[in-house]
């Protein structure tokens, strides 16, 4: 049974009260969405208490945008997995490109960030994704499984229970370039391969895959109609709560 999920990565922006309005906001139309659609906002970490006590009593769960590599102590200007759950947290996006890009973060860190995560009950939002140099080599689909494989093949299906992944192709994220329904499609079918070949056919089947980049309402549709796309993880398409809400009414 595989879940839908339309999840909002607010990325760096909106201050605390901003960001508590978006989410009273989404709150109040999030009972319009199908019970089958799960909805999860990821606002920056200073927000997300207050963000919480926003989103008491609807159907939005809370993410995280990261998390340390480590569990605890003198790792200055970072936050622990367990501290996300402790803020309210039941998510958190990892490994997203902009992450990869200019944090540094490799396959190897991400494999202790997903670690920590799950040991900590959090359920993770894996992201992975091309670059344009690497779709016009057309290295798209190596690339893809190879960072799927490089941090989940060290995980069991048990794991993957609380592993969501999104492809998001880095030339779409935020350029209003969305990949079209069927490049989304075919790399989404070839990471449930990867995953079907290391956890079986029915792990494969079961895990969430979502599209990311440039998703908004006037595409969401066609790409959520795609058999392998579970969904989306929305940039600046979740900063309007109406937009939001309009995509995950796409199903
Ligand atoms: P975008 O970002 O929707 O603004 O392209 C998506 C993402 O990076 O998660």
């Amino acid at each position: 049974m595989r879940k839908y999920i339309v999840a909002g990565n607010w990325k760096m922006n909106t201050t605390v009260p901003e960001g508590v309005e978006l989410a009273k906001a989404v709150a109040a139309k999030a009972g319009e969405v199908p019970a089958n659609v799960e909805l999860v906002v990821a606002p920056p970490f200073t927000h997300l208490v207050s963000v919480a006590e926003a989103l008491k009593g609807s159907k939005v769960a809370l993410s995280a945008q990261n998390c340390a590599d480590h569990e605890k102590g003198a790792y200055t200007g970072e936050i622990a997995a367990n501290m996300l759950v402790s803020a309210g947290c039941s998510y958190t996006i990892l490994g997203h490109s902009e992450r990869r890009q200019y944090y540094g973060e490799t396959d190897e860190k991400l494999v202790e960030k997903v670690k920590l995560a799950l040991a900590n009950g959090l359920k993770v939002i894996l992201c992975v994704g091309e670059n344009l140099d690497e779709r016009e080599a057309g290295k798209h689909f190596d690339v893809v499984a190879g960072q799927t494989k490089a941090v989940l093949y060290n995980f069991t299906a048990e794991d993957m229970k609380n592993i969501v992944i999104a492809y998001e192709p880095v030339w779409a994220i935020g350029t209003g370039k969305t990949a079209s329904a069927e490049q989304a499609e075919e790399i989404h079918a070839c990471i449930r391969k990867v995953l079907a070949d290391k956890f079986g056919a029915q792990v494969a089947e079961d895990t969430t895959i979502l599209y990311g980049g440039s998703c908004k309402p006037s595409n969401a549709k066609e790409l959520f109609a795609q058999p392998d796309i579970d969904g989306g993880l929305i940039g600046g398409a979740a900063l309007k709560a109406d937009d939001f809400i309009a995509i995950a009414l796409s199903f």
